[in-house]
C-alpha cells in the first residue's frame, strides 16, 4: 500500500529512500494543502474589505477609517502569505497535489506564470504604497501634498491585489479542484 501523510489523507511520493509527504490537508475539501486553502480564503477576504475602504476614501472622505481598513489588509496579507510560504516550502508538495488534474501539467504551469506576475508584484507595491502614505500623510490622515501620488499607485496596488486574486482563483480551480 501507498504510505500516507500523518492525517492519512493524502498519498506521500516517493523520492529515493525518502518518503515525502504531501502536508497537511486544506479546509475547503478540495486537494490543495492548508496553507493553499489560507492564502486563498485570505486574499478573497480582502476584496470586500478593500472595496469598502475605496468607498469610505473616495465618498465620505472618512480617512481615518480608511487607513485602519488599509493597515488590517496588509496585516491580513501578510500573515496569509506567511503561513503560505511555510507550508509551500516546508510542509506541503503542492505538485503533487496538483498531479491528479486534468489541467496537470500545461494548463495549471501556465495558470501559475500568470498569476506570479501579480502574485509578486502585489507584496511590492502594496508595501510600498502603505508606507509611503504612513510617512507622507498626517496624523490623522488628510488630503496633502502626497494626494495625488498615492491616488495613482493606491489604484495600482488594488488593480494588482484583484488580479491577483482572480488569477491565484484560477490557478486554485485548475490545481486542486479540476477532475
Ligand atoms: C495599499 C494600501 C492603500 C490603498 C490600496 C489605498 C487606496 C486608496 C485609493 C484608491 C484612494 C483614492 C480614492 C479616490 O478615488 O478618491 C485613496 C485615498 C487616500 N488614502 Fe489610501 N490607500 C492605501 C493606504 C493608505 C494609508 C496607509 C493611508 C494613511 C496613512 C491612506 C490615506 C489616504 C488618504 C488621506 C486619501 C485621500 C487622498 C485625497 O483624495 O486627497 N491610504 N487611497
Amino acid at each position: 500500500m501507498e504510505p500516507t501523510t500523518a492525517t492519512g489523507l493524502f498519498p506521500t511520493a516517493l523520492l529515493g529512500d525518502i518518503a515525502v509527504p504531501a502536508g497537511i490537508d486544506g479546509f475547503l475539501g478540495t486537494r490543495a494543502s492548508f496553507g493553499m486553502d489560507v492564502v486563498l480564503v485570505g486574499l478573497l477576504a480582502t476584496l470586500p474589505i478593500l472595496a469598502w475602504s475605496i468607498y469610505l476614501v473616495a465618498r465620505r472622505r472618512d480617512y481615518a477609517s480608511h487607513r485602519r481598513l488599509q493597515l488590517l489588509i496588509a496585516a491580513a496579507l501578510l500573515a496569509a502569505i506567511v503561513v503560505f510560504e511555510v507550508d509551500i516550502r516546508l510542509i506541503s508538495d503542492w505538485k503533487l497535489r496538483a498531479a491528479p488534474s486534468p489541467f496537470w501539467p500545461a494548463g495549471v504551469l501556465t495558470a501559475l506564470g500568470i498569476h506570479l506576475v501579480f502574485a509578486v508584484s502585489t507584496p511590492v507595491l502594496w508595501t510600498w504604497v502603505v508606507w509611503e502614505a504612513w510617512r507622507r500623510f498626517p496624523t490623522p490622515p488628510q488630503p496633502n501634498a502626497h494626494s495625488s501620488r498615492h491616488r495613482f499607485m493606491a489604484r495600482l496596488a488594488a488593480g494588482d491585489l484583484v488580479l491577483t486574486a482572480i488569477t491565484g482563483t484560477v490557478f486554485y480551480w485548475l490545481a486542486f479542484v479540476a477532475r
